[in-house]
């Protein structure tokens, strides 16, 4: 596999990274995943302000945002993904130096890492629904950036894993976040509800791309906190996110959602999600 690294194309093995990498060292750093469809890169602009923004907020500089499309453009090229469904995994952390809990100096350089690599979606569970949990959220106060600090989110999804479930969903005080690598939506009284995007969560892009379907399929959306308690009056539960698109969530803690199959809105915004996604034959 042909990978990127800080301005040099190589193979993934050829990589150094520093032992003083602040990434390494402190999780100090920010990352994207991307899918890309017949070597097109879905929502680019959208994954590339998100970047913008952790970087802005962790004040991580130098970085030429405006040189990475080219770069992942090239890395689903030389790694033959072209023509196939990927996924491109960009990372930049603060670079290296000494250990320090302070900043390195100014001018050090970011650590700049992309991969491409092919990707099937979970199909079977896409068509079956899953199984998911619900676990404290035990993240930091600002869940709303993309870091690569994700220790309580394996932790979850380990714990989601070994409880036989799909994927666990953050409940902060018994209000529901989101999944540990997805976005999570409900449906109550037919109308598609989404968590308000505060600091406690990710503004995932599948999840506005959904929202932007759910309107072209006269769906009813809202904005509103919803409780654990709630989960017994819910027709569907969504878990959306670029590595999953649509799951249903069919089984939340043991209970049955709705008739404990995939409902009508999940199987509507699949299809239309799908006929976004897919080139149309030429
Ligand atoms: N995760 N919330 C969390 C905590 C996530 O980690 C993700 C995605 C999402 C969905 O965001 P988006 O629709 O923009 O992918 C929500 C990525 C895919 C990952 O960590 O692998």
């Amino acid at each position: 596999m042909i990978v990127y690294c800080n301005g040099e194309f190589m193979e993934k093995s050829k990589v150094v990274i520093s032992p003083d990498d602040r990434g390494f060292l402190f999780a100090d750093g920010v990352y994207e995943v991307i899918r890309a469809y017949q070597g097109r890169l879905f929502k680019r602009a959208e994954h590339f302000d998100r970047l913008a923004y952790g970087l802005k907020e962790l004040r991580i500089g130098g970085v030429d945002l405006n040189s990475l499309a080219a770069i992942a453009a090239r890395l689903l090229t030389d790694n033959g993904l072209a023509k196939a469904d990927a996924t491109v995994y960009l990372q930049i952390t603060r670079g290296s130096a000494p250990r320090s809990h302070r900043f390195p100096p100014t001018g050090t350089p970011p650590t700049c890492y992309l991969e491409a690599k092919p990707f099937s979606p979970p199909t079977n569970v896409q068509q079956t629904g899953a199984a998911a949990i619900t676990v404290p959220d035990q993240r930091w106060a600002r869940c709303d950036i993309k870091t690569i600090a994700l220790l309580a989110n394996t932790l979850a999804h380990q714990q989601a894993h070994e409880a036989g479930a799909f994927e666990a969903i953050f409940a902060r005080n018994g209000v529901l976040q989101e999944g540990s690598h997805s976005s999570i939506l409900f449906v109550k009284d037919n109308v598609l509800i989404s968590p308000p995007l505060t600091n406690h969560i990710l503004a995932g892009i599948t999840r506005s791309v959904v929202h932007s379907v759910a309107a072209a399929e006269s769906i009813s959306t809202a904005t509103r906190s919803c409780h654990e308690d709630e989960l017994p009056e819910f027709q569907e539960v969504l878990m959306v996110g670029t590595t999953v698109d649509i799951v249903p969530i069919t089984v939340v803690n043991g209970r049955p959602i709705g008739g404990g199959a995939p409902g009508p809105i999940a199987r509507k915004l699949q299809s239309a999600l799908h006929k976004l996604t897919q080139p149309s034959p030429s």
